[in-house]
Parts: structure tokens; C-alpha cells; sequence
């Protein structure tokens, strides 16, 4: 299949060749686009062929569903039975923007969309491009993050290119993503509200507007032998192709170990990375030492992380060590990737 690559930047996220987009997602194609968050491969969500199409292209288990995405709020009523109050209440407060809900799904979501769940999740991005695509395709898209089962999500088109070249009709190249790690889900479906996967939109955001909110146990306990309910967060994703370690504790000790551990890995005649902050990178002294941004400022160790593990791929590294960042916050979802990035390997100094 030849792959249509179109640039739309925000700024003007409704040019002619949108209409053609569209098109393409209603004949039951799929069109890669940017997000606030991160790339999505997109494919009509009430269509169980454009799932089974996603699923292809991604080499993605076809038992862990897809985020329906729509752009304007009232078609959330054609995928629900009923809006809980908390929904409404969350939509209000951050709608358009990076937080999925779950939801009791109605008979028009086809099962293939959703993995066979009887829930399904929706998002109502705040990205122009995205939802301008969203319109022009019939209203409901269904997209998984645009990257190769497996691979660190995309936050730039030319990863985007890389992973589904070929295996989709058109790739949006919407240019920088802001946000860079994927929505905050949360689960509507039980009693008490439930982080299922932690993102911007932080725990503490939540529970301004609804109060008591519960994070699935798996999330912070990357040993344990419970099942994630959101089932995606079971597989190994994130995961660079050079073993990853992380490692907290002062920054003076950290710095000492990594340049310990870089200069054995030398020896044995490894490849060595590091990813560093902007106020530790000139002290270490791997083949390649990378700047994730200024600790102080989560948003951009948040908007740098995937980017770096590809690059790390890119450059053939074969050991890599990363600094620990505060799990707080935006830190909970930082923490979350880089640990699952790293299958939880993780020293104290
Ligand atoms: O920011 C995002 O959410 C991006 C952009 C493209 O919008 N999308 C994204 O999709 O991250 P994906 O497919 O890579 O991750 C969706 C996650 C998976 O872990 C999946 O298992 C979970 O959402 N999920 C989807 N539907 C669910 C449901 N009904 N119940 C529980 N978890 C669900
Ligand atoms: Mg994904």
C-alpha cells in the first residue's frame, strides 16, 4: 500500500485535503494523525473491519481495545447507554484535553473496537488537527497510539513514517506534539473512580473535581501478580532495544554508579547511554548521553522521554542508564513509562 503523507499543522488544521482524509476514514481506511498527546492511527470506530485493520497494521493483540476519539460532546451519547454524573462532571473540567474515560458501552460500538469488553473508552483530544480529522471521518475515530506493537509511542511524524510506512493510507505530519505521553484513563464503570493509566491529567486534577479517586495496584507495583484492567498496560511496551536501568538516589551517588556501571559496560565492549538532566549531562561519560530536560519542569522530561528512547535505538545503544525522576505529579506517568521502558529494573544508590 503507498502512503499518502500530509502535513497539517494546528494553526490552520482544516486544508482542502482534509475532506480527502475523511473520506478515506468513512471507506473504512486508516489515517495516522497527531494528537495532544501522541500520534494515533485512526480508523472508523463503528466500523469492526477499520478495527480489525488497526489491529493489522500495528501487529497488536486484538484483545486489548481501542480509544474511541470524538470531537464534539454530544456523540457521546451514541457509545454510552447512560453519562454518569462523574463523566459529565470530568468532560466539564477537562474536555477537550488528555484524559479517556471508561464507560458502559452502548450496542453501537462494535466488540471488535473494544476487545470484546463490554466497556469502551472515549477521549475528546484538544488537538485542532485531531479533531478536525475526527469530523471529517464521521465523528468516531478509534486510535491506538501510532507506533508498532511494542515500540515507544511517536511524538514526531517521522516515527510515524518508520513504524506504518506502507501499512496505512495517509500519515498526518502535524509536527511536535505537545504533551508527549499518552491520556490519563480513567475507569467510570465501579463505584469508586479508577486510574487504570496515570498521564497529564494527574490524580490530584481529579480528585479536585470528583474526590476520592483509586489507582489500579498494578500500576504502582510493577511486580505484582494482579491483571491491569486496562489490558494494555499488561504487555511489554516502551521497550528500547538496549537494556535500560534506572537509578535513583542523590544526584552525586547516581552520577558515581552510572559512571562506574558506563565504564564496565565499555570494557565488555557495549555501546553505553545515558539519559541525564540538563544540569547532570556534562558529568558523565557514555558513548552517548542524552538531555531530558530540567527536572524542576516535568512537562518537559514528560515531552522528550519517548523521543530519547528511540533515538537510543536509533544509535544502536546497548546499555542504558537513566537518572529516577520524582513520582509525583506528572512524575506518577514519567515514572510509569520509564519503569515499564526498563521492565522495572530499577537500582537504589
Ligand atoms: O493519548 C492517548 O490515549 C493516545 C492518543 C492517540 O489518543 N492513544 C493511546 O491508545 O494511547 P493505546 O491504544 O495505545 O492505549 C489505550 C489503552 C490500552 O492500554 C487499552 O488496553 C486501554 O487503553 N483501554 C482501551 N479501552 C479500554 C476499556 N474498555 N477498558 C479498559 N482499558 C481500556
Ligand atoms: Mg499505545
Amino acid at each position: 500500500m503507498d502512503t499518502r503523507i500530509v502535513r497539517i499543522y494546528e494553526d490552520h488544521p482544516n486544508p482542502p485535503e482534509m475532506a480527502d482524509l475523511g473520506i478515506i476514514i468513512k471507506d473504512g481506511g486508516l489515517v495516522a494523525f497527531p494528537t495532544e498527546t501522541v500520534y494515533g492511527l485512526g480508523g472508523d470506530a463503528l466500523n469492526p473491519e477499520s478495527s480489525k485493520k488497526i489491529y493489522a497494521a500495528k501487529g497488536r493483540p486484538s484483545d486489548n481495545p481501542l480509544i474511541v476519539h470524538i470531537a464534539n460532546l454530544s456523540n457521546l451519547d451514541a457509545l454510552t447507554e447512560e453519562i454518569p454524573e462523574s463523566a459529565k462532571k470530568l468532560a466539564d473540567a477537562f474536555w477537550p484535553g488528555p484524559l479517556t474515560m471508561i464507560l458502559k458501552k452502548s450496542a453501537s460500538v462494535p466488540k471488535e473496537t473494544t476487545g470484546g469488553l463490554d466497556t469502551v473508552a472515549v477521549r475528546f483530544p484538544s488537538h485542532k488537527v485531531a479533531q478536525e480529522l475526527i469530523k471529517a471521518g464521521g465523528g468516531y475515530i478509534a486510535a491506538p497510539s501510532a507506533n508498532l506493537s511494542g515500540k515507544p509511542s511517536p511524538t514526531l511524524a517521522k516515527y510515524v513514517l518508520e513504524d506504518l510506512n506502507g501499512r496505512v493510507d495517509a500519515i498526518i505530519d502535524g509536527g511536535d506534539i505537545p504533551i508527549g505521553l499518552e491520556s490519563t484513563i480513567v475507569d467510570l464503570t465501579g463505584d469508586v473512580p479508577m486510574i487504570l493509566r496515570p498521564g497529564y491529567i494527574t490524580k490530584e486534577m481529579l480528585e479536585s473535581v470528583l474526590g476520592t479517586i483509586s489507582t489500579d495496584p498494578t500500576i504502582l507495583d510493577g511486580n505484582s501478580k494482579e491483571r491491569p484492567k486496562a489490558p494494555g498496560m499488561r504487555y511489554r511496551h516502551y521497550a528500547p532495544k538496549g537494556e535500560l536501568t534506572v537509578v535513583e538516589g542523590d544526584s552525586e551517588a547516581v552520577i558515581a554508579y552510572i559512571n562506574r556501571a558506563v565504564s564496565n559496560a565499555r570494557e565488555a565492549d557495549k555501546k553505553t547511554g545515558v539519559i541525564a538532566t540538563s544540569g547532570t549531562a556534562d558529568f558523565y561519560s557514555a558513548d552517548v548521553v542524552k538531555k531530558i530536560g530540567n527536572r524542576e519542569v516535568p512537562e518537559e522530561v514528560a515531552a522528550s522521554l519517548y523521543r530519547i528512547l528511540r533515538e537510543m535505538d536509533d544509535e544502536n545503544v546497548e546499555v542504558i542508564y537513566s537518572e529516577s525522576f520524582a513520582d509525583d505529579g506528572l512524575g506518577a506517568a514519567i515514572m510509569n513509562r520509564l519503569l515499564k521502558a526498563a521492565g522495572h529494573r530499577k537500582i537504589s544508590v
